[in-house]
């Protein structure tokens, strides 16, 4: 197992290039299963899920040419229409394919994900979307049997907004015969950056980004090529982190009308921001003040963010609530932080965070993937040495993140 070793107290300072969105490339690599013709992916980041995402797809039939930051995809091979169990376990956005596979072959048979560390993680309304669609579904031996002669279009009513639910199902209506409106959808930008993708393939589309997404099925789409969005959560993370060690940073090929919230956010506890074309400039001097944070779907707080300001709190001036109402356990980085000195209380979904003065380093261990972001942040303030373990998580969705954070100043190393 990989860790990462960081010497805390030094504020981060200079400019760092933020890389296309994990949450918008792995519904969009899914897209290519959808046209025999040629999709090419720009931006794309190169993560973990990014290659586990092009091996899946390559299994199935799909030629994936990969260069440096792009793949091309070609779709007129593909001879087997299952996800495997192994494939799936490791990545829950592996359920992605199966909208586009009933869609376009009528068959597929994708491995139920499983729960993760944050939560049980069902994919009921992913099912029921497609049922209302007309496919035949059976769960045999933890697997989904998708059939369907063809998908027709139907009014489907999400009772929870899921993001990759509203994703499987607009990819799966694309191809379908007739209208699909998709109501109490995800409103997340990733949503809408495939949106933009299958419009760019000649899907019939409106609505994305609202809570109602009209989805007009068409008989064949056609190749593209599309720029992946930058990735929010990653810009987030690093926003956090400057605040945090109390340095001045600069985010480059970013987008900050898909960051309100955070950005409010961090105003609040006492960041000066200044935003310019695709560049966020972030200068924090003095110690933070801890703000509150609720998670909702989006255009509310993202629940992926709850763990970096958790972080944020443990060191700020003042006690801040921190309520995660998306899935039912995201905390598991609390006793981690607990360990690096944080005074956090944990009632059900709420925490309360008591700001301390400072962290002291220790060795800790990254749960899931938002909380080892959490972890380097809280490393980087903490006084002498922080290790964390299992950094494999981070690996999945953030690139590099030990070379940008060290030309950001950064005292970090990764150890075998
Ligand atoms: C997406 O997961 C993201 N992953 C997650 O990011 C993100 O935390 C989450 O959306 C919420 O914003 C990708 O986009 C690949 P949901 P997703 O379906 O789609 C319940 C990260 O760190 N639900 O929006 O799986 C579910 O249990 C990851 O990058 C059902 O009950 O999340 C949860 O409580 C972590 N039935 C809530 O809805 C379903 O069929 C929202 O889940 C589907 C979801």
């Amino acid at each position: 197992m990989q860790k990462l070793a960081i010497q805390g107290g030094k504020p981060l300072r200079g400019e760092v290039r933020i890389s296309g969105a994990k949450n918008a490339a792995l519904p969009i690599m899914c897209a290519s299963l959808l046209t025999a013709e040629t999709l090419r992916l720009t931006n794309l980041p190169e993560l973990h899920d990014v290659g586990t995402m092009r091996k899946l797809l390559q299994q199935m039939g799909v030629v994936a040419e990969a260069a440096t930051g792009e793949i091309t995809f070609k779709g007129d091979k593909i001879d087997n229409w299952e996800a495997p169990y192994d494939m799936v376990k490791t990545m829950r956005a592996a359920i992605l394919v199966l909208g586009p596979l009933v869609a376009r072959f009528g068959d597929a048979k994708v491995s139920l994900p499983g729960g993760c560390a944050i939560g049980s993680r069902p994919v009921d309304l992913h099912i029921k979307g497609l049922q209302a669609m007309g496919a035949e579904i059976a769960i045999e031996h933890g697997y989904i049997h998708a059939k369907a002669k063809r998908l027709k279009g139907a009014r489907i009513f999400f009772d929870i907004v899921s993001v990759t639910g509203t994703e499987n199902l607009m990819m799966a209506a694309a191809l379908a015969d007739g209208v699909t409106t998709l109501e109490n959808a995800a409103r997340e930008p990733e949503v809408v950056d495939l949106a933009n993708c299958l419009r760019a393939m000649g899907a019939k589309i409106s609505g994305d980004g609202t809570d109602t997404v009209t989805v007009t099925g068409v008989d064949k789409l056609h190749g593209a090529t599309h720029h992946i969005m930058p990735d929010r959560i990653e810009s987030g993370t690093f926003l956090v982190a400057a605040a945090a060690t109390g340095g001045s940073i600069t985010l480059r090929e970013t987008r900050a009308d898909i960051l309100e919230t955070v950005l409010e956010k961090l105003t609040e506890a006492g960041a000066k921001i200044k935003v310019a074309g695709d560049t966020i400039h972030l200068e924090m001097s003095g110690r933070p003040k801890a703000v509150n944070v609720r998670t909702a779907p989006h255009p509310a707080f993202p629940t992926d963010m709850q763990a970096q300001f958790m972080a944020l709190n443990c060191i700020a001036e003042g006690s801040a609530m921190v309520v995660e109402t998306i899935f039912e356990n995201r905390f598991m980085h609390v006793q981690e932080l607990r360990r690096l000195g944080a005074m956090i209380d944990v009632e059900g979904n709420t925490s309360v965070v008591k700001g301390v003065d400072h962290l002291e380093g220790a060795t800790v261990m990254a749960t899931d993937l938002r909380a080892s972001a959490c972890l380097v942040i809280a490393g980087l303030v903490a006084q002498g040495e922080t290790v964390i373990d299992r950094i494999y998580h981070l690996d999945r969705g953030y690139e590099h993140i030990e070379s940008k954070l060290s030309q950001l100043g950064a005292n970090i190393r990764r150890m075998k």
